[in-house]
């Protein structure tokens, strides 16, 4: 039996929940991690220590792959591009890879797909900052490389707001994608999976919630009209299609004026996706192992009515979710709990909770108590068995 070596660049929880979904498979990974600790390397035999912007360590830990895919895209593509010279298999390829390395390249590919994008200017310096702010004064103001989850994105409301901010940002080579602050319906995401040859899944469209920039609450279905459902699935295909994806593809989008626009695009298995691992016939890293080891793509369909995951996201106290992980499970014993095993550090995304239901809302409400039993906050109705426990206890110790 042909066994495939996958090479993953990366050993974050997206690896971690991609070797899940390959053991099943009986697929083995290797990692590329950077730091002892890393989530993937906590629970996967098979990696090494190496510098993804080091053209001689992807070299090496490329050598012993069949293909090689990614995690995340801070990589040296011009190393990669050398090595696909030299035969080595890279899914997604350096060239897609290089389309969604900046937000400025990923807006360009985007038009040259056909599809829509938010207004959109480029300044490398303040004077094209000034003139962007002149147009638009409630902006934002994005790093083109760099930044995730809200780091690297700055609202602003005025032009002199928005000029200080620049005068921090604009050092060295930096460039900002400068764009109107859109009063948006909703933000929706959507994720493809493609195989080398074309053929592609689309998983349910669904309705995301960003606090100060980062994803907290992900449900599903969207509650967007049906017709905005299947154009969304459109609009990943053909940006797919148009960037000759192999993998995964996220489109993340704003409905406006009830329209979708493109915001962002990721190559790789996405946040807003975390919950086809328990509510969809086949989950989002199953398919990225599959497509990129060119095997049959599975069903995406969901199994049930409805599902809600929330990120869980250590609080300013630093306080470590996993000592609470006792209280979250007895809270809810049909909610999904995944903890990646990483330190807590203030802000830091640590895991998620993902709850299927008959209804999204009610999804996500319990989604939110599993998380907060996390933070340590325990529900009252708990409180109130937990104290008439004690109560009877201590009877009993008195009897
Ligand atoms: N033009 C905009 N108008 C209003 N909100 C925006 C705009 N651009 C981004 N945002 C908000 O900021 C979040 C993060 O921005 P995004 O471009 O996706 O950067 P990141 O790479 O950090 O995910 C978005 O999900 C959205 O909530
Ligand atoms: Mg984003």
């Amino acid at each position: 039996m042909k066994r495939h070596r996958l090479g993953v660049v990366g050993a974050g929880q997206l690896g971690q929940m991609m070797h899940q979904a390959a053991v099943s498979h009986g697929i083995r990974i290797h990692f590329l991690a950077e730091h002892d600790g890393d989530p993937a390397v906590q629970v996967c035999p098979s990696y090494e220590f190496g510098s993804p912007q080091s053209a001689a360590e992807l070299g090496r830990f490329a050598a012993g792959c069949d293909v090689v895919t990614f995690e995340h895209e801070v990589v040296d593509l011009e190393s990669v591009a050398v090595l696909e010279r030299a035969g080595v298999v890279f899914r997604p390829s350096s060239t897609v890879m290089s389309s969604v390395a900046d937000k400025i390249a990923m807006r360009r590919a985007v038009e040259e797909a056909g599809l829509s994008v938010p207004p959109w200017r480029i300044a490398a310096d303040l004077g094209q900052l000034d003139a962007a702010l002149g147009a638009w004064p409630h902006a934002v103001l994005k790093l083109s490389r760099g930044g995730y989850d809200g780091r690297g994105v700055f609202m602003v409301h005025s032009l002199s707001e928005g000029h200080a901010v620049g005068e921090q940002l604009l050092t060295g080579t930096t460039v900002l994608l400068v764009e109107p602050l859109l009063a948006f319906t909703l933000e929706a995401a959507v994720v493809v999976a493609r195989r080398p040859n074309g053929d592609c899944v689309v998983y349910d469209p669904v309705r995301t919630m960003q606090i100060d920039g980062q994803c907290r609450q992900v449900v599903v279905p969207s509650g967007m009209p049906p017709g905005l459902d299947e154009q969304a699935r459109v609009i990943a295909v053909q940006a797919a299609e148009a960037l000759d994806v192999v993998g995964l593809l996220a489109v993340e989008l704003f409905l406006v004026d009830g329209g979708l626009v493109v915001n962002e695009l990721a190559v790789r298995p996405h946040n807003t996706a975390h919950h086809t691992i328990e509510a969809c016939t086949t989950s989002q890293f199953d398919n990225h192992v599959r497509a990129v080891l060119d095997l049959p793509l599975g069903a995406t369909g969901l199994t049930c009515v409805a599902a809600a995951m929330v990120n869980v996201i250590v609080d300013a106290d630093g306080r470590d979710p996993a000592d609470h992980l006792d209280a979250a499970l007895a809270l809810d014993p049909g909610a999904h709990v995944h903890l990646y095993g990483k330190t807590a550090r203030p802000n830091r995304k640590v895991g998620h909770v993902t709850v299927c239901d008959d209804d999204a809302d009610r999804a996500a409400a319990r989604a939110w108590r599993v998380v907060a039993a996390l933070h340590g906050d325990v529900p009252i109705e708990l409180e109130i068995e937990r104290q008439i426990e004690r109560q009877v206890k201590r009877q009993e110790g008195i009897g």
